[in-house]
């Protein structure tokens, strides 16, 4: 770690309260003029930190940094198994995590980013990762199932992500089959289950859960093309101390929760409560062609049963579909 970021990590320890130049020296063994030197960096970066006479450095109690300890700090059952890893800046958590998982890592790793530099959606779609407001994660899993199973790690997630925004925020969270999560008729949160073959077994060498949420409208709105269809969770107005990270928790520990015996499916109930598509009238978008159909209900593995104008009925087990809200 750089004496900034060591810096930081002090001040993020003790937020809201003032620690003398002499004690950050002291503790981290740099000198009062490097310290000084970091604390003007960091000011400039946007973090709030006051530096007063006699008393030395204060963070704001309202800054909202992502960090393994913060998060750790809320985790429950068997997520406090998980081993996080948070980064600056990536180009994607999924990225981060399948590489990982090439090189033999095991199961229990989460990867999270302040920022992607290259977020990845469904459909070859990119993920809109800002950095300081969002939050992007993904899990390396090395479940034993077949890969067609493998949606349902997707469904979990879906319901751990509505779970733990109504338990932080208090505002509804609803499901838009297969993989977005809704608040207020807009998509707060997108997540992109990816997963590798093993040859010898013929099921799942490891699965890669990503999940990134909108927690916060980042500094100067979202940009126009999305405003319309992605909201976030809370209003910047809302922002205090860690917030990020409780979520994180949450979802973690949701999620962890219902994979630790996800052949009993606990969250197919409340998936399907959730939904809000069932009864309506959606269009089903395969490559580049779009078919309007009635959505009708889901079944016990998650798959989608409609009916399109022709009166031809089909199970989808993916794929994208939109609807009018
Ligand atoms: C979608 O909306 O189509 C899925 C979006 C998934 C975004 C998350 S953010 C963390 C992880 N890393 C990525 O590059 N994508 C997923």
């Amino acid at each position: 770690m750089t004496v900034k970021e060591r810096v930081l990590a002090l001040l993020d320890s003790s937020k809201g309260d003032y620690v003398s130049g002499e004690q950050i020296a002291t503790q981290l063994s740099v000198t009062r003029s490097a310290i000084w030197k970091a604390i003007k960096t960091l000011q400039a970066e946007g973090y709030q930190i006051s530096a007063v006479t006699n008393k030395g450095y204060s963070l704001s109690a309202q800054t909202d940094i992502l960090s393994a300890r913060a998060i750790e700090k809320y985790l429950t059952g068997s997520a406090l198994d998980l081993r996080l890893e948070v980064f600056k800046s990536l180009s994607s958590t999924n990225h981060t995590a399948k590489e990982l998982a090439s090189d033999g890592e095991a199961e229990g790793k989460v990867i999270l980013s302040e920022e992607q530099t290259a977020g990845r959606g469904r459909a070859g779609k990119s993920f809109f990762s800002p950095s300081g407001t969002g939050l992007y994660m993904s899990i390396l899993l090395r479940p034993k199932m077949p890969a067609a199973e493998s949606s349902l790690l997707t469904t979990a997630a879906a319901v751990a992500v509505a779970r733990a925004i109504e338990r932080v925020s208090g505002r509804q969270a609803q499901i838009k089959w297969v993989n977005d999560v809704f608040v207020e008729g807009k998509k707060v949160c997108g997540i992109l289950t990816e997963a590798a073959l093993s040859v010898e077994s013929g099921g799942l060498d490891y699965a890669v859960v990503g999940i990134g949420i909108n927690i916060f409208e980042p500094f100067g709105g979202f940009p126009p093309e999305l405003s319309e269809i992605i909201t976030s969770v809370l209003t910047q107005n809302g922002k205090n101390g860690d917030i990020r990270s409780r979520i994180a928790a949450e979802v973690l520990s949701e999620f962890m929760g219902f994979y630790d015996e996800l052949d009993k499916k606990r969250f197919l109930l409340e998936y399907k409560r959730r939904s809000f598509i069932l009864g309506k009238e959606i269009m089903v978008i395969t490559g580049s062609e779009s078919r309007r159909a009635l959505a009708l209900e889901l079944d016990d593995d998650c798959r989608l049963k409609v009916r399109y104008e022709d009166e031809r009925e089909e199970y989808l087990s993916s794929g994208e579909i939109s609807v009018k809200i």
